[in-house]
């Protein structure tokens, strides 16, 4: 029984689109409220205790963050986690060298004994969550200036925490939600000794590198596994040989029967960041202005970088990590863009705010509370603009793209703890840093940087306003007859941050020498004279006009809520755990163009170029596809390797199990498709699919390609179709 059908009776026709499943990332504690009769109208079994429960163990007892940037989900007793290759990705280099390269090779440890530690790497579980927005906005009134309500607030929050007691690796995290119009409260607990377990080579977990990335059809086996270790009584640890493999509350028994189109899934994650409620003038400043200026600059940088890793066996180690990061980024920009313009979503935006003005227009206390708020927004919007445009060439010139730039302003905070707190207050950094330079010089080339540097200075000179360049940068650069290339050689050439073993022994020597030297170098100068430029004649206004867009951001949300009554909202991702949900389906990206939700090992090889960078296929795998030799993982013959779905997902979803109906693990989450990255802003429920592993094909590699059947013993493996 679909029983929420009736609803669609009462929402105008542009509107209906958003209502489906497909479109929402939920919390999990108001499933029961918003979502439980139309996840089992989709073919859920389970209850929404099932999925969030603080009594009982639930679904949510087997996901973590992973390392704060990607999902992970517990997978057998012994804490085994498994995730995307491409978020342990780092991990996997750092242990990684010409002899020993497990990019390229894989990883199967062979026993617990051979599994590696990660200094920095963590988990975190979510103990429980609550709705504290009464406690976080008592005090609050319309009539507050910003600050007052900031400050109100913050003592609120604080009241809050002091309110809770903690153990040991235990944090609380509050955040807004829905702009600041809702508060909730996420207890969490960390786990610090997180060991790699296994990764495929990099020809399966990256197969398709940045060709396929953002695309469907893939075939991509894109996971990897840790396991998360605690102290003999099972609490959180640090890292000791005596730890052991952690028991979990919950680990997510694994489907074996696969998925058909329609069947219900689920993904429980941790999204990172989505403005779904833009106006439609921020939409476009996104689009049209901002993502094309740091397409431009990556389009440089990666040019360089792929030249390098190209030619460089050992610069393709290093620089892998940061190539997939610049690409990542770069990509979907790209396809954000397109996608927005190709749907027209700024047109329809502004649909929704003409009907928004409409509906705001027929009720006088709405027109009142609401009027003149997405006006006085445009406004801002447009007067941003400039610096918003400023900012972000600096930001990816000088803040990203260009390593040594970046380091300078790493390396000048530990400046301003000297000169702020003294020589001591310095020292004891040292340490901290001295960690930081080490991973920062062991994977950094100083011809590709320089590289990156002569390609990006030109494009800081020629496109930043000249009244927010800084004046020693102008002066330097007419010193060296406005060649902007030649700048950076002579930068790079008179630094001694060039020089990693000079720059860590001198740190080591002595703190004050180290400031001193730092600040008598020219790279430094320079880039501290572009940034401290910045910082006032851009980053300052900049800052004014987002001070006085949020409250109105705020209450344009409150508004939207306040007039679409019959509208389900969802809040913008911001790093909390969320349930999205839907169904296996396809979708016609284009005319005359349908594209079915499986794909299968025969598609592997129906891209493979032997020898390629991004296509080539291990011998391994071909041989087993020849023999079929599937294992009990395979389908009528097949091997199935990805699937896609409707659920809602974003960047931090990456490593997110896709669960069916009954609670069971069926595939992992890893990506969106190309047409439909834009739903961060921008979703629309008939292109927009997120792209998983099919959890067979995670199993038949442990087992068939990397022989490490121990692992897949160690899972629970069911048969729910079958009824077993
Ligand atoms: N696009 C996916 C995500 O945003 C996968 C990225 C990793 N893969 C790659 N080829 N860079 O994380
Ligand atoms: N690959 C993304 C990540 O790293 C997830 C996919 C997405 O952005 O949808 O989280």
């Amino acid at each position: 029984m679909r029983n929420w059908n009736w609803l669609f009776l009462f929402i105008p026709l542009s509107l209906t689109t958003a209502l489906r499943a497909g479109d929402g990332m939920w919390l999990p504690l108001l499933l029961e409220q918003l979502n439980e009769s139309e996840m089992q109208a989709l073919g859920m079994k389970m209850t929404a205790e099932d999925i969030y429960s603080v009594n009982q163990g639930s679904l949510k007892d087997a996901i973590v963050h992973f390392g704060g940037f990607c999902t992970g989900e517990v997978i057998s007793d012994r804490g085994l986690v498994l995730t995307n290759h491409h978020c342990g990705f780092s991990q996997i280099q750092s242990h990684s060298s010409l002899e020993n390269n497990y990019l390229e090779a894989g990883f199967w440890a062979p026993d617990d004994a051979g599994e590696i530690p990660n200094p920095g790497l963590f988990v975190t579980f979510i103990v429980r969550m609550e709705d504290v927005s009464a406690a976080a906005l008592r005090g609050v009134t319309d009539g507050m200036s910003e600050a007052e309500r900031q400050s109100t607030v913050d003592k609120n929050l604080a009241a809050i925490r002091a309110g809770i007691e903690l153990k040991p690796f235990e944090d609380i995290v509050i955040r807004p939600f829905f702009h600041g119009n809702q508060y909730f409260l996420f207890l969490t607990e960390t786990y610090n000794d997180v060991r790699l377990v296994a990764a495929p080579p990099s020809s399966i977990g990256k197969f398709g590198a940045d060709t396929d990335n953002w695309v469907w059809p893939r075939h991509t086996g894109d996971f990897s596994l840790f396991r998360i270790y605690a102290s003999p009584d099972n609490e959180p640890a640090e890292y000791s040989p005596d730890n052991v493999p952690f028991r979990p509350r919950h680990h997510l028994p694994i489907s074996l029967d696969g998925v058909e189109t329609g069947d219900f899934t689920l993904v429980f994650g941790f999204p990172g960041r989505t403005d779904q409620y833009l106006p439609a003038a921020a939409m476009r400043q996104r689009t049209e202005v901002l993502n094309p200026i740091q397409i431009g600059v990556r389009d440089r940088s990666l040019e360089v970088i792929g030249t390098a890793m190209r030619r460089d066996a050992q610069i393709k180690i290093d620089y892998a990590s940061k190539q997939a990061r610049i690409a990542n980024g770069w990509k979907k920009w790209i396809g954000e863009s397109e996608g927005v313009e190709r749907t027209a979503g700024i047109a329809r935006r502004r649909d929704l705010e003409t009907e928004f003005r409409e509906r705001l227009r027929a009720k006088p206390q709405l027109l009142d509370r609401y009027g003149g708020v997405l006006d006085s927004l445009d406004r801002l919007y447009a007067a941003q603009e400039p610096f918003a445009v400023a900012n972000t060439y600096v930001r990816e010139i000088f803040n990203y793209n260009v390593e040594l730039f970046r380091l300078v302003n790493m390396l000048q905070r530990l400046v301003t703890i000297y000169d702020n707190n003294g020589p001591g207050a310095a020292a004891e950094r040292v340490a901290g840093y001295t960690r930081y330079l080490e991973g920062f010089y062991q994977d950094f080339s100083l011809d590709v940087d320089r590289a990156i540097a002569r390609a990006l200075l030109p494009v800081y000179f020629t496109e930043v306003q000249p009244a927010f360049q800084a004046q020693l940068a102008q002066d330097q650069l007419s010193f060296v007859g406005d060649r902007a290339a030649v700048l950076a050689d002579t930068l790079y050439t008179l630094s001694v941050l060039t020089d990693g073993d000079r720059v860590l022994a001198m740190l080591n020597r002595d703190v004050e020498g180290f400031v001193r030297q730092l600040r008598g170098d020219p790279l430094y100068q320079f880039v501290r004279a572009v940034m401290e430029h910045n910082d006032t004649a851009v980053s300052l206004p900049y800052n004014r006009y987002a001070e006085r867009m949020d409250p109105l951001q705020r209450r344009y949300m409150a508004g939207l809520m306040a007039a679409f009554p019959e509208r389900r909202f969802y809040p913008d991702a911001n790093g909390t755990l969320r349930v999205s949900y839907g169904q296996v389906e396809g979708y016609d990206p284009r005319d005359a163009v349908t594209y079915t939700p499986k794909t299968y090992l025969d598609g592997v090889m129906e891209k493979y170029v032997p020898g390629d960078y991004e296509f080539d296929v291990p011998d391994r795998l071909r041989e087993l596809y020849e023999n079929e030799d599937y294992g009990p993982y395979g389908e009528d013959g097949r091997m199935p390797v990805c699937f896609i779905g409707s659920n809602h997902t974003s960047g931090g979803n990456s490593g997110s199990p896709a669960i069916d109906g009954e609670g069971n693990l069926v595939g992992l989450n890893f990506d969106r498709v190309w047409e439909g990255t834009m739903s961060d802003i921008n979703y629309d429920r008939s292109i927009c699919r997120n792209i998983m592993v099919d959890i067979r094909y995670v199993l038949f590699l442990i087992d068939k390609f990397g022989g490490a059947g121990h692992l897949v013993e160690e899972m629970t493996l069911v048969h729910p179709k079958a009824g077993r």
